[in-house]
């Protein structure tokens, strides 16, 4: 069933210019085990929409027009439900418990040591083998203009992939009149407990053009990035970024110097796939990263509130993926911008905390305004 969800706003002037933005709920097929996925899509007048599916409340698609109005999808994904179990690749997946890596899998809260599934080489990354993006979210409110939402949440049993406490989590997604897409994660726990949960959207601003992103200009407000070992650990430095290719303060390239090898840190990430500190207070929602895209003209201007950003150019992507539209995806495909705590947080007393104590409620909150110039 397909249906449309009026908001107050457009009901009371939508016949002139008070256009609200619409949100409206359909399936989206079933896993192989026979659950329903459930869509929900965003619309506003300005010509955007973002469709969210309810297993792992992952952005599937996000329409953007370009600079001559042509609207096209500038997110990496897959056409059906299943495919997001079966090739998993965390495409506009909600990441939790823990996006990004935890050394060995290992970390301990008040001296009691825990152990996480390592599914990563030696470590454990994003929330482990069945973490947030592998479960199915429900839907709790869908709502119409002038932001139109949803919020979707998931409970996470005690002990889940190892991690302590009971938590619960809700990601709203909102769209507004002005083309931001605003992600706010919350949650709340039984037990004191770590996490870091966050959206693994793969943009590509060109849409169906398909072009790599090595023309993308990039800037990131970060003075700093926290360097890695061989297994994309951080090994505790905050490095300035002054004189290496991890320098984004003004606007550059992205492929200019994603191949400088003397930089034993492009090596270690085959690329870009590093944390950027980013500037100014974290807690308070500020200007992180800017991606422009000079062919379709689309701009995508990001505020996150998270202390730290992970910048990965799908380094890991061999062509061996085909996403939407039977789009094989390569490396250097797609642009990833992942706000939140430092990667291995948990097993760096000096890193901004990833801890989450019962009575407290975790927010980190993300938002994506496009524009084309
Ligand atoms: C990580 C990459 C990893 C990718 C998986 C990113 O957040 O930094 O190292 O391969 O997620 O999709």
């Amino acid at each position: 069933m397909k249906y449309a969800i009026l908001g107050a706003a457009c009901l009371m002037a939508c016949s002139s210019h008070a256009l609200a933005a619409s949100a409206t709920r359909a399936g989206f097929g079933a896993l192989s085990d026979g659950s329903k996925i459930e869509a929900v899509t965003l619309t506003n007048a300005a010509g955007m929409s973002a469709k969210v599916i309810t297993l792992g409340a992952a952005l599937q698609a996000l329409i953007v027009p370009d600079r001559g109005g042509k609207k096209e999808d500038v997110v990496l994904g897959y056409d059906t439900a299943q495919e997001y179990l079966t090739r998993p690749n965390y495409f506009g997946v909600s990441v939790g418990r823990f996006a990004n890596r935890i050394a060995k899998g290992k970390f301990s809260i008040d001296g009691k040591s825990y152990t996480l599934s390592s599914n990563d080489g030696p470590n454990a990354l994003h929330g482990g083998p069945k973490g947030f993006d592998k479960r199915v979210w429900k839907i709790d409110s869908v709502s119409s203009g002038p932001d139109a939402k949803v919020v979707m949440s998931y409970v996470s049993a005690d002990g889940e992939e190892g991690f302590p406490g009971e938590l619960k989590v809700t990601a709203t997604y909102s769209l507004n009149e002005q083309n931001e897409l605003r992600l706010d994660y919350r949650a709340t726990t039984s037990k004191p407990t770590v996490l870091n949960l966050t959206n693994h959207s793969y943009f590509n601003l060109s849409g169906n053009d398909a072009r790599d992103v090595m023309g993308n200009m990039v800037t990131l407000n970060a003075a700093r990035f926290t360097p890695v070992d061989a297994t994309l650990i951080p090994t505790g430095e905050r490095r300035a970024v002054a004189g290496t290719p991890f320098d984004f303060r003004k606007a550059a390239r992205v492929g200019d110097r994603i191949r400088d090898a003397r930089d034993q840190q492009i090596r270690y990430g085959r690329g870009y796939d590093h944390n950027f500190i980013v500037d100014g207070a974290p807690g308070t929602l500020r200007p992180a990263a800017v991606v422009t895209d000079p062919v379709s003209g689309r701009t995508m201007e990001m505020r996150v509130s998270a202390p730290g950003i992970q910048f990965y150019t799908g380094n890991f992507m061999d062509g061996t993926f085909f996403g939407k539209g039977q789009r094989s995806y390569r490396q250097g495909d797609a642009i990833c911008l992942e706000p939140g705590v430092f990667p291995d947080s948990p097993n760096h007393a000096d890193f901004p905390s990833a801890r989450l104590n019962p009575g407290q409620t975790y927010l980190n909150t993300m938002v994506y305004k496009f524009s084309a110039k």
